[in-house]
């Protein structure tokens, strides 16, 4: 189906050309001005200079085509030559007839779909997930929700922190404690263990015991990097070590993040590519790309239109050992040659920008990427507490993120179990559904980039732009629909009818944007879009519903095409937080 605006502005363009202007004038947007109408048309101010007329003259000859218009209800030629437009209702309910009946409710497939590889998570083996990687696994999700529901095709990779000087400390540390393993054995040629030898709480108690000693005590910090290097290098007993490592830390990230409804298809790592990294090193050598600088292997991405100071991208260290960098580089190369993506996304702190600049300015001059391959970058901004200061915990430490959620289920269900009948399991239930909204649409409805505050009580609140508001209002539809069930209707029977208020028309007008809007949020990998339309969908039908006796209703055609507009209502509403992550419950 096509997007409302463009079939506004073909019948725009249509009535210009038969007054004999230009067509492309009658581009259609919506009003600045919604006290006056609900679409506008400036093309009449255009075409004047062209046409060596008064722009009022031009508006009229063109208002003047329009009428009997069926997408038009009203058109009026305003001074100084402006077409200010009511879309007509039938016309409209027309459009909500097709999208009932067209899949995703007339959101056409992309005419190429896409291959995409989305980076998000970017959680670190050994680490508890912290408050900061909630923004990187919600935003990312849902980017590849949507991007799933336009009809691409997208793999998300955790990209775990698995190589740098944070695995040589977990690996010291437990070589600290147990240094007779077999894994510290260099002589050792047998099978390692298969079974985990420690647990995830031990290895979250050693590593931050490990990265302060390496601080203080030079001699630690040394055979740290020692174990990195070997770990680097595949040695075997610190490789496997690794592997064991890597294995305990994604059984428990996994829990986390399936609270929060994400998954990953590949659970990859920085060290996963390991074995590409010297042929990646190889051939940014012969290519002429790398060259040593003070012992260092760089690649300079420095442009002349750069006005900020652009430092080289490091390859390998002048000791050998390869960074951040250098496995962000080949995981490029890796995906390059596995799935062959027309895009890559990555998630990311938005402290990391000059870092995406330098890697994706390499990845183009080395060609480890090709001109057609679209590399982006969303950098998100900080959780902050009520202060304004990062998100700390009551006694100033770091946040776990399973404790954020946590609390927010225990908010919510205090607040559900405050004025509802409902048993004790049902409001657990209940509130690890609607918690998990409150989190989500909290970061979400705000743009990426931005920080925000992670206030509870605001993000739990069933009133304004909040996850429960939206989840209140499903749930306020779905009982509707229940108890016109009840009352022997058939809402699947159930034909839409022309709007008869304006509160029904700007419902049906909202929702007859739905197509377009999810394009957008695709293209511009904006969840928050999908955030302000369902809020203000939401706010819509609160509007229609309050002023509308629908199951009392006597004239049970009137009382059907209510019934099918809510039904429409809930259905674009679900599947637009699906997308965002989170469902709805029965009753809330
Ligand atoms: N592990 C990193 C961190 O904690 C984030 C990884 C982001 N993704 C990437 N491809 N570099 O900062």
């Amino acid at each position: 189906m096509k997007k409302l605006l463009d079939l506004l502005t073909q019948e725009m363009g249509q009535a210009f050309e038969a007054a004999g202007y230009d067509a492309a004038l009658g581009k259609v947007g919506l009003s600045n001005r919604p006290d006056l109408c609900e679409f506008q048309c400036n093309g009449a101010m255009a075409g004047a200079k062209q046409y060596h007329k008064a722009p009022i003259m031009i508006a009229n000859e063109v208002a003047a085509k329009l009428s009997g218009s069926k997408v038009f209800e009203e058109v009026q030629a305003v001074a100084p030559g402006f077409l200010n437009l009511k879309i007509g209702k039938e016309f409209l309910k027309d459009i909500l007839v097709t999208m009932e009946s067209e899949p995703k409710f007339g959101l056409e497939a992309p005419e190429k779909p896409k291959k995409i590889v989305i980076d998000y998570g970017g959680a670190n083996v050994a680490k508890p997930l912290h408050v900061g990687h909630l923004r990187s696994a919600v935003i990312g999700g849902s980017i590849k929700r949507i991007n799933r529901y336009v009809g691409h095709e997208v793999i998300g990779d955790a990209h775990l922190g698995d190589w740098g000087l944070q695995m040589g400390l977990v690996l010291v540390g437990l070589k600290e404690r147990y240094p007779d393993w077999v894994y510290f054995d260099e002589s050792y040629t047998g099978e390692y263990p298969k079974e985990a030898l420690f647990t995830i709480s031990e290895l979250e108690e050693i590593y931050p015991e490990s990265s302060k000693r390496s601080k203080v005590d030079p001699e630690y910090k040394a055979k740290a990097m020692e174990a990195t290097y070997k770990f680097q290098q595949g040695e075997r007993g610190y490789w496997a070590l690794g592997q064991m490592v890597r294995e305990v830390s994604i059984k428990d990230l996994k829990r986390v993040y399936n609270a929060l409804n994400t998954g990953f298809e590949l659970w990859n790592g920085e060290s996963t590519i390991k074995d590409l990294i010297p042929e990646m090193v190889q051939y940014m050598k012969d290519g002429g790309y790398a060259y040593i600088s003070e012992g260092a292997l760089v690649v300079d991405v420095k442009e002349e239109t750069d006005t900020k100071e652009m430092p080289p991208c490091m390859i390998l260290k002048s000791d050998g050992a390869s960074l951040y960098n250098t496995t962000d580089l080949a995981t490029i190369m890796d995906r390059v040659r596995n799935f062959d993506p027309d895009q890559i996304i990555y998630v990311t702190d938005k402290r990391q920008d000059l870092y995406f600049q330098q890697v994706f300015r390499c990845a183009r001059k080395t060609k480890l990427v090709g001109p057609d391959v679209d590399l982006k970058w969303i950098g998100f901004g900080t959780v902050n507490g009520n202060d304004g200061k990062p998100f700390k915990t009551r006694d100033g430490g770091v946040m776990r993120l399973e404790n954020l959620i946590k609390d927010t289920q225990d908010e919510m269900y205090r607040k559900i179990r405050e004025g509802r009948e409902m048993s004790e399991e049902e409001a657990r239930k209940t509130a690890e559904q609607v918690a998990l909204a409150a989190l989500m649409y909290g970061d979400l409805s705000n743009q990426a980039s931005k920080d925000y505050i992670f206030d509870l009580d605001r993000f739990t609140s069933f009133e304004g732009d909040t996850g429960p508001y939206i989840l209140y209002t499903i749930v306020r539809i779905k009982s509707i629909l229940t108890k016109y069930a009840e009352q022997g209707g058939n809402a699947d029977a159930a034909k839409l009818q022309v709007a008869q208020s304006d509160a029904e028309k700007a419902l049906a007008m909202q929702l007859s944007q739905f197509n377009a809007m999810m394009e957008g949020a695709a293209t511009e990998l904006a969840p928050q879009r999908i955030c302000a339309f369902v809020y203000e969908l939401a706010n819509d039908f609160n509007r229609f519903y309050h002023e509308t006796k629908i199951l009392t209703e006597e004239d049970e055609v009137k009382k059907a095409g209510w019934i099918a507009l809510l039904s429409l209502t809930k259905n674009v509403m679900e599947d637009s937080i699906k997308v965002l992550g989170f469902e709805a419950p029965d009753k809330m």
